[in-house]
């Protein structure tokens, strides 16, 4: 129980790896809040961490939205008048290359998966400085190797990166540590959306396995528990780091 009655919003905690952070930080004792954009996905969450007696409530967010940004602040001081951990998840993946994407589907995937981060940070930073909280930011393999068919995801991978690390080195002097996460493949929807966007999304699947040195792709509770670690105080003299979690991944080339 590291995180005990620490507030925790998650956003994008309504599926795949945002869920699985969710739940392992309910388990190990936090208070969170899911912010998820598909209001009966959240309640999903919400209704697992319960049964298994977490703390959890559901807040319909749309992390692009600085409106909307702006409620899920107002109501996390209002219901726990603090804020001690920024899980800044929520992300969308177009595979489309640069000449096929549209400049509206450009903008809406920065908007969300880079635009959300300086949103959520932005108004949620003078709360993590009176608690000395921390943020860990989800980026991906992605951000530094980068794959066929998904040019402006990759893109908002690496800017995540920097992003992460400016964060880091203007915050630090406050007691408030930003870290990142870069998984490799993860079975999320997410994952499946990719594999599906191939000719041969079987064989796709095999084939991401193998890119992996453990020779399959992650869980998400794989990225949800290494979360919890970099969120909790045993992580302590960390901060502006990107912690990949690839199963090997980056460790190689695939075999032949
Ligand atoms: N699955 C992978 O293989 C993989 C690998 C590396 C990194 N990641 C990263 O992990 C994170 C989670 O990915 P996932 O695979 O669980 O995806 P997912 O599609 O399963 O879940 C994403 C969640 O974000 C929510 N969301 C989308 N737009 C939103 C918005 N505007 N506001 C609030 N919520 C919104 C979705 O409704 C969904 O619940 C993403 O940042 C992704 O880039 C995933």
């Amino acid at each position: 129980m590291k995180l005990v009655n620490r507030v925790t919003v998650v956003t994008g905690s309504g599926s795949g790896i945002g869920r699985s952070c969710a739940i392992e930080f309910a388990k190990a004792g936090a208070e969170v809040i899911v912010a998820e954009i598909n209001p009966q996905d959240a309640k999903e969450t919400v209704r697992q961490i319960k049964t298994n007696n977490g703390k959890a409530v559901a807040f319909k967010t749309d992390v692009s939205d600085p409106a909307s940004v702006k409620n899920l602040v107002e109501f996390t001081i209002k219901k726990f008048s603090r804020i001690d951990v920024l899980i800044n998840n929520a992300a969308i993946q177009i595979n489309k290359t640069v000449e096929e994407i549209t400049i509206e589907e450009w903008n809406l995937q920065m908007s969300i998966n880079v635009g959300g981060i300086f949103l959520c940070s932005k108004h949620f930073l003078p709360f993590l400085r009176q608690s000395k909280g921390n943020i860990v930011n989800m980026s991906s393999v992605n951000g530094f190797f980068v794959e066929t068919m998904c040019a402006g995801y990759c893109t908002t991978k690496a800017a995540i990166i920097g992003l992460t690390k400016a964060m880091a080195i203007d915050h630090g002097n406050e007691g408030i540590r930003v870290n990142c996460i870069c998984p490799g493949y993860i079975d999320t929807p997410m994952s499946e959306g990719y594999f599906q966007s191939k000719p041969d999304p079987s064989k796709a699947r095999e084939e991401a396995d193998k890119l992996h040195a453990l020779w399959r792709i992650g869980k998400p509770e794989e990225v949800g528990r290494v979360a919890v670690f970099l969120a909790s105080d045993d992580a302590s003299f960390m901060t502006g780091a990107s912690v990949v979690v690839d199963g090997g991944f980056g460790s190689g080339l695939p075999p032949k």
